[in-house]
């Protein structure tokens, strides 16, 4: 009777465990989330506010030290060689620690079919080993796969949780995406549908405590 009673209970919480692995987990005592993200014409900037007025993270934007150009084909050209070199553009100094975090949200445009070389730099600064790290990205016709890959392969030690893409503009078909942009960010709304805003709420809800 007993060891039936010793293997439901077990049963029952493994079967908890997998539940939290999957779907949520207790926030750390004492730890934050981090939102960590690079954006150029701000789709993603906007987007990591977002979230982070819901997550109540810490916002951390990666700036390059070297500008990229404003040119949509020139920058095109860019992202495609900086990919095919697995360049990694110097980073302005940022205040993070890892350690400090118990869940890390990256942020990245779709570049070229994966992450902005900007996130790559991040990647390889820090110990991401055991780290949960949720991606985000915005795009304008690919997923987040492409993402997902470039960061496995960058910190493969890391768990990388399910990660959300978001549709948005593109400058190749609106020169004046950024100044756009800007107007959103002074006026404090943002380019999300609410179809979006739907689609985040539900992603978010598995990771609240
Ligand atoms: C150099 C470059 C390459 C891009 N490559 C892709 C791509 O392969 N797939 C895609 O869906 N969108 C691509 N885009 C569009 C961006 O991902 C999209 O506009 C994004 O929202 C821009 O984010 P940002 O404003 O935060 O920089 C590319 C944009 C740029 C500038």
């Amino acid at each position: 009777m007993n060891s039936r009673r010793d293997f439901l209970k077990k049963a029952f919480l493994l079967s908890s465990l997998v539940y939290c692995a999957q779907f949520g987990f207790a926030r750390t005592e004492g730890k934050k989330s981090a939102i960590v993200y690079y954006s150029r014409t701000l789709n993603t900037h906007i987007l990591a506010k977002y979230l982070q007025n819901i997550t109540k993270s810490d916002l951390i934007s990666l700036q390059t030290i070297n500008s990229y150009p404003s040119d949509f084909d020139t920058m095109s050209k860019i992202a495609k060689d900086e990919r095919n070199r697995n360049f990694k553009p110097k980073l302005v100094n940022i205040n993070f620690e890892p350690n400090n975090y118990d869940m890390i949200f990256i942020g990245t445009p779709v570049w070229a079919g994966g992450i902005s070389s900007p996130l790559r730099t991040f990647l390889s600064m820090y110990n991401f080993d055991s780290k949960i790290i949720i991606p985000f990205c915005t795009q304008v016709k690919d997923g987040i796969e492409g993402c997902v890959k470039d960061i496995q392969g960058l910190i493969p030690n890391s768990k990388i949780l399910e990660g959300i893409d978001i549709k948005a503009a593109f400058e190749k078909e609106d020169q004046n995406l950024k100044s756009k942009n800007e107007k959103y960010i002074n006026n404090n709304t943002n380019y999300l549908t609410s179809a979006d805003k739907q689609k985040i709420d539900l992603w978010l809800k598995k990771y609240k405590n």
